[in-house]
């Protein structure tokens, strides 16, 4: 019976935030003063963010029998995801008496300009991720909507021939047409609205807020480019 209730709440993709969710009033958080009318909303308080992630770490952990792993951290936006993920995934192998190794390494991306999506998707560097032939790889990305990034980095990675590739998604995007595959693990599935802070940017600002939150009509106008 117990197995069975657990195997269950595993086929939850994640804590669903409903479209009509108005967020948090501004006024009853703490946030950075030069962001002071740029917000609509506090739409996840990074204290909820940090005890979804002890929850992800708890998920990956219960799946991966092997001693080692690599993060692929997808920069710039997912770079606080993965330090506090990997942490995390530290904290409780400790704690369980576990030897397990993590490694972390880094590939950059490029694909929005102002809040629209360019198409064209870029892969930045590095040229080489030899190092990942053999190994248990877990792609750590912020945000996942359309799907089409996270598929060609799978491929991307594929090609390396690790010996097993997981997806971590902080934060999926529910779309009008929906995404065939989710992430393995899921944090928070969220209306299609864009989101900034926890190291997600509006050209470039906004990474240095904590909490995830709805930008507003003046922050956008604002920092446009
Ligand atoms: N915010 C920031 N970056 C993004 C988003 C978003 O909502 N969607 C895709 N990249
Ligand atoms: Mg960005």
């Amino acid at each position: 019976m117990t197995t069975d209730m657990a195997d269950d709440q595993r086929k939850e993709p994640g804590v669903v935030i409903d479209d009509g969710w108005p967020g948090y009033n501004l006024e009853l958080f703490n946030y950075p003063e030069h962001y002071h009318g740029d917000l609509e909303c506090v739409y996840v308080p990074h204290g909820v963010i940090m005890n979804r992630i002890e929850c992800l770490a708890r998920d990956i952990l219960e799946d991966l029998e092997h001693q080692d792993m690599i993060l692929l951290c997808v920069l710039k936006g997912g770079y606080k995801f993965c330090s506090d993920l990997v942490e995390s995934i530290k904290a409780q192998s400790r704690s369980a008496n576990r030897i397990l190794t993590t490694r972390v390494e880094f590939i950059r991306l490029k694909s929005y300009l102002n809040d629209q999506s360019t198409e064209d998707l870029h892969i930045i560097g590095p040229e080489d991720l030899s190092m990942l032939k053999g190994k248990n790889v877990l792609i750590v990305e912020a945000i996942v909507d359309t799907g089409k990034t996270m598929r060609a980095l799978q491929q991307h990675v594929e090609s390396f021939q690790p010996k097993l590739v997981k997806v971590a998604g902080l934060l999926v995007k529910r779309l009008p047409h929906g995404m065939v595959t989710l992430p393995d693990y899921v944090g928070f599935v969220i209306p299609n609205r864009f989101v900034v802070g926890y190291a997600l940017d509006y050209n470039e600002y906004f990474r240095d807020l904590n909490h995830i939150c709805v930008i507003s009509e003046t922050g956008k106008l604002k920092y446009k480019v």
